[in-house]
């Protein structure tokens, strides 16, 4: 089994405060939240299409994709309204010492 382990991935100071920001990662495309609840991140590619969640309308807790208005909660990546049905991949992250990681 691959090991798996937590990756620096960009400060939290160069985060879009209350917003999405688009990362890249390797091979890759991520977004985070930095989210009323805390920071979230995901693939920002939308379930339904081809489309970059990070340029959608994001409230602190749900963003709606640009494309077709698909809803997604960032906190559990449930797709909450339609044509947007399968939830959104969310990656484990974690805040240390001024630094976003994920778990991959
Ligand atoms: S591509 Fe996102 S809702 Fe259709």
């Amino acid at each position: 089994m691959k090991n798996r382990n937590w990756h620096n991935v960009i400060e939290l100071s160069n985060l879009e405060k209350k917003d999405v920001t688009n990362v890249q990662f390797g091979t890759k495309d991520l977004a985070i939240y930095d989210a009323k609840d805390g920071i979230f991140v995901s693939l920002s590619r939308c379930t339904h299409g081809a489309a970059n969640l990070c340029d959608g309308y994001f409230d602190g807790t749900y963003i709606e994709c640009p494309l077709h208005q698909g809803l997604f909660d960032v906190r559990t990546g449930e797709a909450k309204a339609p044509p947007a049905r399968v939830n959104l991949k969310m990656i484990k992250s974690r805040v240390r010492e001024g630094i976003i990681q994920i778990y991959l």
